[in-house]
């Protein structure tokens, strides 16, 4: 038989322990967030950049692996050179353009080219019917001599690929993507 006096004082008992532990509470807490404490740190430990978004992504702003090729590094000193390298002379300021007279010998004529514009552009301008084919650089049907020396002496080729330095050397042109830098006399119609 159960003793109800018993049963009774053990779940008052019961009902105290459980009473005294909520009021207590359990002691337990959680740790500090740390986060951007951490956060903070690795920032630190990069370097700032200029970089805009999305290059710079990292932490706190700085690039460490980008920084490497940012302002002032040697291989961002490269990527800036080639890429005034690649700086056609047709894009040129205006206010920078030069004007150069060149004696076709072939035509017994001189025109006169501007520095940010192709010999051949300006000889069909002229009127005369000059050879070519792609235009780009890439053939030799333009190809021009100039006996006054070294072609790269007196124009700038954009893009050519199709003359060595060593034919270059001896005067040979692309006159579809040659630029004048000085005056001089020109060959029409001449390969090697
Ligand atoms: S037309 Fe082809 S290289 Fe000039």
């Amino acid at each position: 038989m159960v003793d109800i006096v018993a049963v009774s004082i053990a779940s008052s008992v019961v009902l105290v322990i459980a009473v005294l532990h909520f009021i207590n509470g359990t002691g337990w807490e959680s740790n500090a967030d740390i986060s951007q404490e951490i956060l903070d740190r690795r920032a630190a430990t990069v370097p700032e950049t200029s970089f805009p978004e999305p290059m710079n992504r990292s932490l706190g702003g700085g690039g460490g692996a980008v920084a490497a090729v940012g302002e002032g590094g040697q291989e961002g000193a490269e990527l800036e050179e080639a890429e005034e390298e690649a700086q056609s002379p047709a894009d040129m300021p205006e206010d920078e353009v030069e004007y150069f007279d060149i004696e076709l010998s072939k035509e017994g004529e001189t025109i006169e080219v501007a520095s940010n514009e192709t010999i051949l552009d300006k000889a069909e301008d002229e009127g005369f019917d000059l050879p070519y084919a792609c235009r780009q650089g890439q053939c030799v049907s333009c190809a021009a001599h100039t006996p006054d020396g070294p072609a790269e002496d007196h124009v700038t080729h954009y893009e050519q690929e199709t003359f060595t330095d060593a034919e270059m050397e001896e005067g040979y042109m692309l006159t579809c993507v040659a630029y004048p830098i000085t005056d001089f006399t020109l060959e029409t119609n001449e390969a090697p």
